[in-house]
């Protein structure tokens, strides 16, 4: 599929996902399949003020391509200063725009998923940004209850110039709770142009051929599941591509990528950036024997005792 002139791999996205999706994790996900993965969501003030930490979010390389950088904000003009600096610094091959994050922490500013109160705020944002910026602008939203007021909201966003919608099929008010509904998206890909990308509930090969099937979507973004668990991307990609299951040892395979995954955070000078213990935590969870394991790292002292918890699944399969 293409996003404005880019040519995406594939149809298989990694969602953006805050203290998960940092380059380490986004490189495991496109080793195995994912067509287009996206940043941690920055802030758009935090960009301007320059808060290192932040910026760490944005970092990218070659093999990371096709990338996304998020961003969520709530002023235009803030964005808009923000948006230009990622793309000096970074170079992405897409600005996203944070419609739909239900965090209070980014609600009461009138940011994320509070922008769906004000679809003529969200055409603004989409449409100034997609003026200012060579990279091409996309957007992802949660539904609002009503069919119409989210069809409307999409028809505002591709009206703003935005190269690519991703829906993802809950309310704010679910937050997370209760199952994705994805009428919306079908229904908005009936209308729209560009390129729709349905979000939500998509676990493994199953329901990804479903939401294909159900809403003609062109593309399937992928986010909880994928946690520790990078592998998934092989799985669907190959179910996708042949219609059949892929066998393999889920152990040994979860224990191999964590191993990996903590060797490129070394790589990349990334290790001090995230909570190492529930990030193996994730990448033990649905395992034989995780419950024993997982204990063993909540207790664990340093990285090396974490490493040879997880070194033991490895060995025991
Ligand atoms: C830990 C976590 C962090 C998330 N951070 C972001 C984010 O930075 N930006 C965003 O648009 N959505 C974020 N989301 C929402 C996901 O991108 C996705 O829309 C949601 O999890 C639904 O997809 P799923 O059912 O495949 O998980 C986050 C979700 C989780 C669980």
């Amino acid at each position: 599929m293409k996003i404005a002139h880019l040519k995406i791999p594939g149809n298989v996205f990694l969602a953006p996902m805050s203290n998960v999706t940092n380059l380490p994790f986004r490189l495991m996900c496109k080793k195995y399949g994912a067509s287009m993965t996206y940043s941690e969501m920055i802030s758009s003030d935090a960009v301007i003020y320059g808060n290192s930490k932040t910026m760490v979010r944005g970092i990218s390389s070659e093999e990371d391509r096709p990338f996304g950088i998020q961003l969520f904000g709530n002023s235009t003009q803030v964005m808009k200063t923000a948006a230009r600096k990622i793309e000096e610094m970074f170079s992405p091959d897409v600005i996203d725009i944070n419609f739909g994050c239900p965090a209070n922490i980014l609600t009461k500013d009138g940011c994320g998923s509070a922008l769906l109160q004000s679809p003529d705020k969200i055409h603004k944002i989409v449409k100034e940004l997609t003026e200012t910026l060579t990279t091409p602008v996309t957007a992802k939203i949660r539904i609002l209850k009503d069919v119409e007021k989210t069809l409307e909201i999409a028809r505002l966003i591709e009206k703003g110039g935005a190269c690519a919608v991703t829906v993802h099929g809950r309310t704010r008010q679910q937050q997370y709770s209760g199952k994705a509904d994805h009428s919306h998206v079908r229904r908005i890909k009936q209308e729209l142009n560009i390129p729709v990308i349905a979000n939500g509930d998509i676990v493994d090969e199953l329901s990804a051929k479903e939401i294909f099937d159900y809403t003609g979507c062109d593309g399937v973004m992928i986010g909880r599941a994928a946690m520790g668990n990078p592998f998934l991307f092989k799985r669907i990609s190959y179910y996708l591509m042949t219609g059949k299951e892929l066998e393999y040892d889920e152990g040994t395979q979860r224990a191999r990528d964590l191993r990996e995954y903590f060797d490129l955070l070394e790589e990349h000078d990334l290790m001090h950036t995230v909570n190492i213990r529930a990030q193996a935590q994730w990448f033990t969870s649905g395992i034989r024997n995780g419950r024993h394991i997982r204990r063993n790292i909540a207790t664990a002292k340093n990285i090396e005792e974490i490493i040879q918890s997880i070194q033991k699944i490895s060995d025991r399969h």
